[in-house]
């Protein structure tokens, strides 16, 4: 049993009945991803799918051809198409797997007393290269929706925000992330990074300031350093513009303005890095 997993597993569950609550997320990232879908009906991947409470997965298929669903949580991917009433649609693929690849090491090495050092080398050194994802083929668009905080947290909770070397694990989880999304785009595809970055445990006032501060507010929040680690916008987009070694590797890097995710009981600030692939045949 990996406890890590079992713990998103958990998250899964009990965020499943927020499809209400989460309209305004879910018509957002919905948006994005149909106007990136251009002419030609291509094929969508989402990675960190879970419940798909913010993607409205019929209105995703008259703009896309295919759409693949990545997550470890199969459960939680059965939820989100039974949940839209889509089992039956053929169009959709569901894949488990673990889009980091080093889930089960990290998971073993959190539940080891922290002697096991040498391990965490080679944890970081996987960690370098792609993880074994057995997808079919490239896609025209790619999404990871509020995924990579969750990656870091795997790191959080199996090595602990204070040891030596979770700084160069957590810059490495997110390197390979940003990386497995530009490798998994076709050619002239895109790519959506959507991530979650501040939430209102430790910023209450998140979903009260209005809409014309909300910016100004999210600025405070990040030079406070009130955010997730790892997952900073400017340091997300830094990953893919100027002389970052990705950045040879994409186009037409945008940052979209900011919005809110209501999940219930709390409310999140989101970051999205819209970009485009430079592969071509
Ligand atoms: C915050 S949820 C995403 C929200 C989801 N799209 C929804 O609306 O229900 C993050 C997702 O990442 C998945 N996840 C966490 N670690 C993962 C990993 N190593 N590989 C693949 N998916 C992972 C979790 O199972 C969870 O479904």
């Amino acid at each position: 049993m990996n406890e890590l997993f079992e713990e998103q597993f958990r998250f899964n569950l009990e965020s499943s009945p927020n499809w209400e609550q989460g309209a305004a997320h879910r018509e957002m990232i919905t948006g994005y991803l149909i106007g990136m879908a251009g002419e030609k009906r291509g094929r969508l991947c989402i990675l960190g799918a879970g419940n798909c409470n913010d993607l409205n997965l019929k209105r995703l298929l008259h703009a896309f051809s295919e759409i693949h669903l990545v997550d470890i949580d199969e459960v939680a991917l059965e939820y989100a198409v039974q949940s839209q009433s889509l089992e039956n649609e053929s169009s959709i693929f569901l894949h488990k797997s673990d889009l980091t690849g080093v889930g089960q090491q990290l998971a073993a090495w959190g539940a080891k007393d922290s002697s096991a050092d040498s391990n965490l080398t080679e944890i970081i050194s996987q960690l370098s290269k792609p993880a074994k994802l057995n997808l079919p083929g490239s896609f025209d668009v790619i999404c990871s929706t509020c995924l990579l905080s969750q990656l870091v947290h795997l790191a959080v909770k199996a090595v602990g925000d204070t040891h030596s070397r979770f700084e160069e694990l957590m810059i490495a989880i997110r390197y390979q992330h940003v990386q497995t999304m530009i490798d998994l785009i076709g050619e002239e595809g895109a790519g959506l990074l959507v991530s979650d970055f501040v939430s209102s445990a430790s910023a209450p006032d998140l979903l009260q300031i209005p809409d014309d501060q909300f910016e100004q507010y999210l600025s405070q929040l990040l030079s406070s350093r009130n955010f997730f680690h790892g997952v900073h916008p400017g340091v997300l987009l830094s990953l893919l513009v100027g002389n970052a070694p990705l950045a040879n590797q994409v186009r037409d890097v945008e940052m979209l303005r900011p919005w809110r995710w209501n999940l219930g009981s709390r409310q999140y600030a989101i970051a999205a890095i819209q970009f485009y692939s430079l592969k071509r045949d």
